[in-house]
């Protein structure tokens, strides 16, 4: 982008492709990271007398409007981080985008509606996505892409429309890239990795790949009942992913013959069932041993004696990354394990990475401040592919 801002992008149209893929709550914006990681790009290209198009999607609309994904909320609180007004349009290549585009005038924002309100966005068929690349094309004169929790999305936005317009990446793509090569190539020792969130099957890949760099692993969240369950343990009514048993036995083995440290829960709180995460009223849960989860039980976070040992386990770490969540810490009562690890980051001398959406709005949400961090990053699924080592769309494209 900086050459871009050299050559003059004044009275020029450029597309920002940004995730402005915020959590809402009917309606209300939860955690407004994403829209803040987007404003030194578009206010870089405002400043500099640019006709600024950005562009989202939001959640996974089926290819169609639907006002319950409108991008709406996310524009008006671009507007207030802005201190200026945004123009909305209220489709994505069509007439109101058309008219939007055209009544800006130099410095002005303008947010167009969810892309993915047009199944061209979104689809594996590539003249498909061509064609609506084609229609975005027409709104600009440049592309910058900045939307990194996008940029593993072969999406019509991301990967296809770069190809059409002179394009560069925006600020907060450089940063994230420049973090995550960092874990990739230099990594200061020990390198240790924390992972929790829902499913295993979403880990896999990136365990497959930080086997052969990280030192350590711990792993919390609802995928740790997979590996108790691995070990022989039983784990009651605890989320089990029953498929993903024989990858995550490898795994335990490929742990012990190449030395890399595994580290479990050694306890859990334990509930007969999820709880209510909109009432947020006191559960009856007790602490068990991990290896001895009653029947009808379910894991909802790890215990007081994990809670130590994976700080006792970061606190001497070079480097650290972090991806998913310990427990359901949208509860008050299982929010303790997440809790721990934030907390033992932020009081850790090591580079800390946290990375994924869902591991960002947490952090977040549970008070803690942001800047106590090294980075967090926007992306999910993006950050993780990107250290499984794969090639992501969105950036080969901005190369190209
Ligand atoms: C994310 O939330 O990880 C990104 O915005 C990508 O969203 P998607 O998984 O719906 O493509």
């Amino acid at each position: 982008i900086d050459e871009l801002l050299a050559e003059g992008v004044a009275g020029k149209r450029v597309f920002v492709r940004a995730d402005l893929n915020v959590p809402l709550d009917s309606g209300t914006i939860t955690d407004d990271g994403r829209i803040r990681a987007v404003l030194p790009t578009v206010k870089a290209l405002a400043d500099a007398g640019a006709k600024v198009v950005v562009a989202s999607h939001l959640g996974r609309p089926k290819g169609a409007p639907d006002p319950a994904f409108s991008l709406a909320p996310a524009a008006d609180r671009l507007g207030e981080l802005l201190g200026s007004a945004v123009a909305f349009a209220t489709d994505t290549v069509g007439e109101s985008a058309r008219s939007t585009v055209a009544g800006l005038t130099d410095g002005q924002v303008a947010v167009i509606e969810n892309l993915r309100f047009n199944a061209g966005e979104t689809s594996k068929d590539d003249a498909e996505r061509g064609a609506f690349a084609d229609s975005l094309a027409e709104l600009a004169d440049l592309y910058v892409g900045d939307g990194f929790g996008a940029v593993h999305r072969k999406h019509a936005s991301v990967y296809d429309l770069p190809a059409r317009l002179p394009h560069a990446a925006g600020f907060l793509i450089a940063t994230e890239v420049g973090v995550l090569k960092k874990l990739t190539e230099d990594v200061k020792r020990p390198y240790v990795v924390a992972l929790g969130g829902a499913k295993v099957s979403d880990k896999l890949a990136v365990i497959d790949q930080l086997l052969g760099k990280a030192d350590r692993i711990l792993i919390g969240g609802g995928m740790a009942y997979t590996f108790l369950k691995a070990q022989g343990h039983e784990i009651g009514i605890s989320l089990l992913q029953e498929d993903q048993l024989p990858a995550v036995r490898e795994y335990i083995e490929r742990a012990e013959r190449t030395g890399v440290e595994l580290v479990l829960p050694v306890d859990v709180l334990v509930s007969a069932g999820f709880p209510d995460l909109k009432a947020k009223a006191p559960t009856d849960f007790a602490t068990v041993a991990a290896g001895e989860i009653p029947g009808g039980q379910m894991g909802l976070d790890i215990g007081p004696e994990s809670r130590k040992l994976y700080a006792s386990k970061l606190a001497d770490a070079g480097t650290v990354f972090w991806n998913g969540p310990m427990g359901v810490f949208e509860h008050p009562d299982y929010a303790e394990g997440t809790k721990a690890v934030a907390q033992a980051l932020i009081e850790s001398p090591a580079f800390t990475v946290v990375g994924g959406g869902d591991s960002a709005a947490a952090v977040r949400l549970l008070g803690f401040d942001e800047n106590a961090f090294g980075h967090i990053s926007t992306g999910g699924g993006a950050s993780l592919e990107y250290l499984e080592g794969k090639t992501l769309p969105g950036l080969a494209a901005l190369e190209g």
